[in-house]
């Protein structure tokens, strides 16, 4: 493990420039878990990219399993991706004015999800909070629920930690939050009916949305169980309230149509919206929120409920991103499922060698390994796990040029640029970690 950078000289490139960034940025980051404050040592600081690999600013790669945090689906500088961008930016940066890309972004995503309009943004954090305003707008309502351990970006009213009872309103969990914000929000266990029952039972005609990750990936992946989002559905018709269901992480990623493509139409789940981001940038700052017209045309020019942004539908990302999802066929389907698939069963099967308690959970091609043996349902159940193996496991990955999330919580990103020669580095790099982890668990 690399010493941490500002107790001794730097010796490396990554070193010399994480000490440069804690002089100019808190942290030394631009985003926390890029810190790697849960794993110890020095980030890597990257420089390039090239299919599934990454090189830092010292010239070594790495087989990348974190893609960016999702946008990099075709992985790093996919040509079709780069003539477009290329392409785009000859023809100038930014107007300011509506453009032909934004348009062919917009009909690219109402072709694929069940929504009637979509309205672009620049984050998945402006995504949410947009999607819950307006659903606070439709409504005339003010109470928003959502589930503890979903996260969908630092808007202000869901930074919200659970209050003391399950149906009690939230409290914020973080400094700089005020109290009457989350005094709005009511934070439930994932995956639990019986709470949002009760919470419905109590504040039901003040809520005006509930908004939950189509299938939680940001406490480890947590899919929804069998009827779970359908009985959100259920529940917020019934009390006149809406359905948000976050896609940023999962839409576009685990099929055409996200994880409401893999269980949406057998379940009955119908949200009112949802919000998208990632994989429509690929790679650059993209998100979207869309919905059911008749909520969607309450927004501004159209509607009351205001919403604006000088980049929204910016031309050089619009053809990021319409260049990605123009990828995206049943073939690159298959090969993220099969890639997934086998990175799981390969690292399940190193870690089970050296006698390593874990479990694997999925949604979809989306992944994360639990230092646990229980079924992680929630996020408490979540919080129970192991995290001093994940760190010596991460770090030996590290070290033999396998760069995975830097955080037990996180979910694992395969891109269609995983290839042969990269299953095999992987492959070759898991024994040492998984007998690393065995040594501290
Ligand atoms: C499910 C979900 N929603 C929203 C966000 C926020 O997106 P952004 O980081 O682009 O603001 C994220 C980011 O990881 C996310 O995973």
């Amino acid at each position: 493990m690399t010493a941490p950078t500002g107790t001794t000289r730097p010796t490396t490139e990554s070193e010399a420039l994480f000490a440069r960034a804690l002089a100019v940025t808190p942290g030394g980051v631009n985003s926390p878990v890029r810190a790697f404050r849960s794993v110890g040592g020095t980030p890597r600081f990257m420089r390039s990219g090239q299919g599934a690999w990454i090189t830092d600013a010292d010239g070594n790669s790495y087989v990348d399993l974190v893609g960016s945090w999702g946008p990099m689906i075709l992985g790093h500088r996919h040509p079709a991706v780069i003539d477009a961008v290329n392409s785009a930016v000859g023809r100038g940066l930014s107007f300011g004015t509506p453009g032909a890309g934004e348009v062919e972004l917009g009909e690219e995503i109402v072709a694929r999800m069940p929504v009637d309009e979509v309205r672009l943004v620049s984050s998945g954090t402006e995504a949410t909070m947009s999607a819950i305003r307006l659903a606070r707008g439709f409504t005339g309502r003010t109470v928003v629920v959502k589930f503890a351990g979903c996260y969908h970006g630092h808007v202000d009213a869901l930074l919200a930690s659970a209050g003391s009872g399950v149906a009690t309103l939230a409290l914020p969990d973080s400094a700089g939050v005020p109290a009457s914000t989350t005094a709005d929000v009511l934070v439930l266990p994932y995956n639990d009916v019986p709470a949002l029952e009760a919470a419905f039972a109590e504040h039901g005609d003040r809520i005006a949305c509930v908004i939950t990750e189509a299938a939680a990936a940001n406490m480890g992946v947590v899919p929804p169980l069998p009827g779970f989002n359908a009985t959100l559905s259920r529940l917020t018709r019934a009390h006149g309230a809406l359905l948000i269901s976050d896609e940023v992480m999962t839409g576009f990623r685990l099929s055409r149509s996200g994880m409401y493509g893999l269980d949406g139409a057998v379940e009955g789940w119908a949200p009112d919206l949802m919000t998208f981001g990632k994989v429509i940038g690929g790679g650059l700052p993209v998100g979207a929120f869309g919905g059911r017209s008749d909520v969607m045309e309450l927004l501004a020019p159209v509607g009351p409920v205001y919403q604006a942004g000088t980049l929204s539908g910016n031309p050089v990302a619009t053809a990021a991103g319409v260049a990605t999802l123009r990828q995206l066929d049943a073939d690159v389907y298959a090969h993220l499922d099969a890639t997934a698939a086998e990175v799981a069963r390969l690292s399940s099967a190193a870690l089970t060698g050296a006698g390593v308690g874990h479990r694997v959970q999925h949604a979809g091609n989306l992944f994360s390994i639990f230092f646990t043996t229980d079924e992680v349902r929630n996020y408490d159940e979540a919080r129970t796990q192991h995290t001093a193996p994940f760190a010596a496991f991460f770090h030996s990955m590290l070290d033999s040029g396998v760069y995975l999330p830097p955080s037990a919580f996180e979910a694992w990103f395969v891109s269609a640029a995983h290839d042969d020669r990269a299953m095999e580095h992987i492959a070759a790099a898991l024994p040492a970690a998984a007998e690393a982890a065995a040594r501290v668990q």
